[in-house]
């Protein structure tokens, strides 16, 4: 698997990772249990589905801009 279906399996598994954290938040703050650590369990994920979600919105950018140079001659 290349580095691209990684950071795609990755981003998939941490989005169930994520809604599961926000229903264990919901749960905290319905019960009055609210907490720091319980805030960045969402937290965490949330911060890497950035990362590698704004990987995956770059990737065909970056295909393009690569195959531009390429046909351009300049590459
Ligand atoms: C935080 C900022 C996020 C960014 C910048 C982002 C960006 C992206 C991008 C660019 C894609 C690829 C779309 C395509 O196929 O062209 C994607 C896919 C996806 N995103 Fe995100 N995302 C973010 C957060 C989330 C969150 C919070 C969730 C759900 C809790 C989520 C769930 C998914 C899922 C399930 C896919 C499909 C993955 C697959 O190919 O199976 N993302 N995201």
């Amino acid at each position: 698997m290349n580095w691209n279906n990684w950071c795609r399996q990755i981003h998939r598994w941490l989005s169930i990772a994520f809604t599961l954290a926000v229903i264990i938040n919901i749960i905290a703050m319905v019960q009055e249990r609210s907490s720091v650590g319980v805030g960045l369990l969402a937290l965490l994920p949330l911060a890497l589905l950035l990362l590698t979600g704004l990987y995956l919105f770059v990737l065909p950018h970056a295909t393009r801009w690569r195959s531009a140079r390429r046909s351009s001659g300049w590459g």
